[in-house]
């Protein structure tokens, strides 16, 4: 795997591993603070790469928070490697992923945030958003950042290549592409579209983040809730034609 590290917001790292096979990135963001935050993972055999990229910013020991959205391997599969790494950090999670699959697996205790409860870690200010089955999974939660304006948002906006670290160029037609090719294949409906999706979308769109800080593809710099208003158009629409 081809491995690029680079801030695309005020001490935001994002450190993207390029799987040619798949045609995708996989991206962990780093947030260095007084308590440092890792938010993905990454898989469990990209552990050594994942924490050589986090030594070139800071010692990855000093970890002090891990975040994720949904129990997957992308998204938190080096777990227990990243515990036992870093002996003081601690995994954020939402009610539903630490008593449905989180607790038994780290065989201890995550720091449970309700929906809306903030996380402060020095001079940033995150808020945990419960966010069921967006972009997928029961336990899903997004993370946004407030002081930056950086919204942590998972698989929303997976784009294919291996696209520079940070764009300010439209992704939802990226975006949208990579959906109708999911539609044809073994990973259809990935996504769904339930009754709540466009609220949680409205939602998300009416923090007016500045930076998404997505997992596969460019990380976008602008305005964002200009983007997840074009993404909600266009799951909607694709929902219809029963191809989300
Ligand atoms: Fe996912
Ligand atoms: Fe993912």
């Amino acid at each position: 795997m081809d491995l690029s590290v680079q801030e695309i917001a005020a001490d935001v790292f994002r450190i993207a591993h390029y799987a040619p096979q798949l045609d995708f990135t996989f991206n962990q963001y780093l947030v260095r603070d007084e308590a440092p935050l890792l938010y993905h993972t990454g898989f469990r055999k990209m552990f050594g790469e994942t924490s050589s990229a986090v030594r070139r910013i800071i010692d990855p020991a000093r970890i002090r928070w891990i975040g994720y959205s949904h129990f997957e391997p992308d998204e938190c599969g080096a777990l227990n490697q990243w515990l036992a790494l870093a002996l003081d950090a601690v995994v954020i999670s939402g009610a539903v992923g630490a008593g449905v699959v989180l607790d038994d697996y780290i065989g201890g205790v995550a720091r449970v945030l309700q929906d809306d409860e903030a996380l402060v870690t020095g001079a940033k200010r995150f808020r945990l958003l419960s966010t069921p089955h967006l972009p997928h999974g029961w336990d899903a939660t997004l993370l946004f950042e407030e002081v930056g304006a950086t919204l942590f948002c998972s698989d929303l906006f997976l784009h294919a290549g291996n696209p520079p670290a940070r764009v300010e160029s439209d992704i939802v037609g990226p975006a949208r592409d990579q959906l109708i090719r999911f539609a044809a294949g073994p990973f259809a409906h990935a996504t769904p579209w339930t009754t709540r999706t466009a609220a949680a979308m409205d939602r998300l769109r009416r923090l007016e983040p500045r930076t998404l800080a997505l997992m596969h593809g460019s990380a976008f710099g602008g305005n964002g809730g200009k983007m997840l208003e074009g993404l909600t158009d266009v799951m909607r629409d694709l929902a219809s034609k029963d191809m989300l």
